[in-house]
């Protein structure tokens, strides 16, 4: 029986499968496929120059491929489709898959600076846009969100998830699921997401990309797994497994994360696609024999898909001819991938209308949905006499540095493959918003990575020839006599789109090239001086902090990110966005997180040792730090009472309980204003220590002056549980806990919690 569903966000009412006609459609097409067809489900090609291996025409239309990735147009797409279910034995279409991960054509805030509007429906709207031009263009899957909680900003991954906290992450992961997906994995105008790269990826030794990881199982379940859960929860269609060795066994390999956690504890019932060559790399990374034993071995752990290493194809038809490998195992495998194209309505609409794409990608509300997602990601880090807002009536400003007017730096990370960036840059936007103003412009020195990328031959940008020593020089000069003569110097520094993403991890989180001689410089003519950064990770702008009076983390605030800048710079917005993750003074400081147990000589105590004898060690800015054009106080923090106690034994909850946490936020300045009310805990003792804080919950809310609102948090056992090591299980101890409200991480607004039996 078909149910009739209507999408809360869809117009049109579709026929939505049942579980069994799902089941009963796949079984169908199960049964009359070979052997060889089966394996083709389980492959994925890429259709890129830099693949190697037979045409994917020739492929396709002998159905050895269940997927296509690394293609980006739509014409191609309906003519291998055409291949797929016109001539292949099976007729089953393709799955046409890319990384689409903060916009497909009109581009959005890189995901981290997303995270930092604190506000899902962020990038819940965000990803709705992406997956409808994407799936406009012919694309069913994306390869996102990415999930990797990152404490290490040397790792340049960082830039594509949601930061440093597994409760922010999880808010994130799911928003996003639901933006990709739609309510339904089959929804009109929808694509299916992928959670990656399960799991643990962002610990990576030293912060560099690749490197194995060791976390204990502690740290996994409480920290690592929390957005990966999220989004298994959100009914995420795909997962995709990771690179590195996770405690010596490849993510790729893995049977305690694909089995036993993903399918055995979450009931995952989607498909999980390795990562790009994966299943191959179990031999580079000294795991797997050879090809066949790195089939056998992912697959067997629970790897449905196989991208783009050509494993599978090779050898599981030969491992089950052989007797090693039970059929069963893949025809598991495959009525996974099936059930999906069955439910994304694929056998019904292999194709796409090439006209669509043209008429989506214009719609104006996607431009405006990027900019108001970039006005809401933005973090204002200082503002010293208040400088900011700009007065519109300026005449004579200078627009200095090399990302002022960088298309690539304003789009950043993780562009579509193929897209041509079109960004409205910083300098675009402010003379946009200053028609009838002198807005001069100099870039500066050039700044490049000092060790080239492989990714490099997929970016033009990358091919141009560097500056000699005399034309930075001769930059540097026109630059510093530009701003030398303007009445306001806007500097736009940070990292080009190539110098965060894969592979792109620091040794030093410093601003690269000359841009901090070229501030200070500057800074010395004694200008009013605005620091706008373009940037995809936390720097280490310890400088900046001190002597620059304003500054506002933009990171790539994506196609409409300059004029966005300009709307903050101006006035026009009120900036209200927290950082996901915490700013250290120096690189060598990372891993630097807020949630850290406490040591037995804690800050403040009588018995206190600097951690480092050369420097602070806690960060320039903490997690969840960001100001605003007006001011906020919050009081009145308020615990229920539990039901079990009445008045004697203070605010608390029974264990498995619930209870409410109050406070109330005011406007106190002069402007309309976002806040953002987070909650800690702390848990004071119990079968494991616990972090000193941990976020809780959280609440953006848009204040007019003198304005007050109550902010209602719920801990639950979600929240005051935790998998404890002692106990090798999930726990909630009838315990004492702190509880803090505030507006970051330091949050000083205190509360006693106990959790009684
Ligand atoms: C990345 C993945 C990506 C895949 C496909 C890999 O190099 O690690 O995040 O989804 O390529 O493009």
């Amino acid at each position: 029986m078909s149910k009739k569903i209507t999408g809360a966000t869809e117009k049109a009412t579709l026929p939505l499968p049942s579980e069994a006609e799902v089941a009963a459609r796949v079984e169908a097409l199960v049964g009359r496929m070979s052997l060889e067809e089966k394996v083709g489900q389980l492959t994925q090609i890429g259709a890129a120059d830099f693949v190697q291996g037979p045409k994917p025409e020739d492929v396709i239309r002998k159905g050895g491929a269940g997927s296509v990735l690394w293609l980006n147009d739509t014409k191609q797409f309906n003519a291998l489709q055409k291949l797929a279910v016109e001539e292949s034995p099976s007729k089953i279409p393709l799955l046409f898959a890319l990384d689409v991960i903060h916009g497909y054509r009109t581009i959005f805030p890189v995901p981290l600076a997303m995270a930092s509007s604190w506000d899902p429906s962020v990038a819940e709207r965000a990803q709705t846009v992406a997956a409808r031009e994407a799936r406009a263009a012919g694309l069913h899957w994306t390869f996102g969100p990415m999930l990797d909680i990152a404490r290490d900003a040397r790792w340049g991954r960082i830039v594509e998830g949601a930061g440093e906290d597994p409760f922010l992450g999880a808010a994130m992961a799911s928003a996003q699921v639901r933006g990709f997906q739609g309510p339904f994995l089959g929804a009109p105008d929808r694509v299916v997401a992928c959670a990656k790269h399960f799991a643990g990826y962002g610990a990576a030794d030293g912060g560099r990309d690749y490197d194995p990881v060791y976390l204990p199982e502690v740290l996994l379940r409480n920290v690592y797994f929390p957005p990966f859960e999220a989004a298994a929860k959100a009914g995420v269609g795909t997962f995709m497994s990771a690179y590195m060795d996770l405690n010596d066994v490849p993510a790729s390999g893995n049977r305690f994360l694909l089995r036993d956690v993903l399918r055995d504890e979450w009931g995952f019932q989607g498909f999980v696609v390795s990562d790009a060559f994966a299943v191959a790399s179990l031999v580079t990374q000294g795991f797997a024999r050879d090809g066949r034993d790195a089939a056998f071995r992912a697959l067997s752990a629970g790897v449905d898909m196989d991208m783009a290493s050509n494993t599978y194809p090779q050898h599981l038809a030969g491992l089950v001819q052989d007797g090693k490998l039970d059929l069963t195992v893949i025809d598991e495998a495959v009525r996974r991938i099936l059930a999906i194209k069955v439910r994304m309505g694929l056998f019904e609409q292999p194709y796409t209308d090439e006209s669509k794409l043209a008429q989506v990608i214009a719609l104006p509300e996607h431009r405006q949905e990027a900019r108001l997602a970039a006005q809401r990601s933005m973090v204002l880090l200082r503002n010293e006499g208040r400088l900011l807002p700009l007065a519109k009536s300026l005449k004579n400003m200078a627009v200095i540095g090399p990302l002022a007017d960088s298309m690539e730096a304003t789009e950043g990370s993780w562009m579509v493959f193929g897209h041509t960036p079109a960004a409205v840059t910083v300098l675009k936007g402010i003379r946009a918003k200053l028609p009838g103003a002198r807005v001069e412009y100099a870039p500066g020195p050039e700044i490049g990575r000092d060790i080239p990328s492989w990714f490099d031959a997929l970016n033009p940008e990358a091919k141009k020839a560097p500056q000699t020593p005399e034309q930075a020089e001769a930059a540097f000069q026109m630059a510093v006599a530009m701003a030398r003569d303007a009445d306001v110097v806007v500097m736009v520094l940070g990292e080009n789109a190539d110098m965060a993403g894969e592979a792109a991890s620091r040794a030093s989180l410093d601003l690269p090239g000359r841009q901090e001689e070229l501030l200070k410089t500057v800074v010395a003519l004694g200008k009013p001086v605005v620091l706008v950064l373009l940037n995809g990770r936390p720097l280490s702008i310890g400088w900046a902090a001190e002597n620059v009076p304003a500054i506002l983390e933009a990171w790539e605030p994506g196609s409409e990110g300059g004029h966005a800048v300009a709307d903050i710079l101006f006035g026009d917005a009120n900036p209200g966005g927290k950082l996901p993750v915490a700013f250290p003074r120096k690189g060598s400081h990372a891993p630097l997180y807020y949630a850290r147990n406490l040591t037995h000589s804690p800050e403040g105590s009588m018995m206190y040792n600097p951690r480092y004898w050369d420097g602070l060690p806690v960060p320039l800015y903490p997690f969840g730090f960001g100001l605003s054009y007006t001011t906020f106080s919050i009081a009145n923090l308020k615990v229920a009472a539990p039901q079990a106690c009445t008045g004697a034994c203070g605010p608390g909850v029974k264990v498995g309980g619930s209870v409410a946490v109050t406070a109330d936020v005011t406007n106190t300045g002069p402007v309309v204003g976002d806040e953002v009310v987070q909650l800690y805990i702390h848990q004071k003792a119990g079968s494991d220590s616990r972090p000193m804080r941990e976020l809780k919950g959280f609440e953006r809310v848009t204040l007019e002056p003198g304005e007050t609102r109550t902010v209602i948090f719920v801990l639950g056992p979600a929240e005051l549980g935790h998998w404890s090591t002692n106990a090798g299980k999930w726990v909630q101890d009838a315990e004492d806990f702190d509880l803090w409200v505030g507006a970051d991480s330091l949050a000083t607004l205190h509360a006693d919690l106990a959790v009684v039996r």
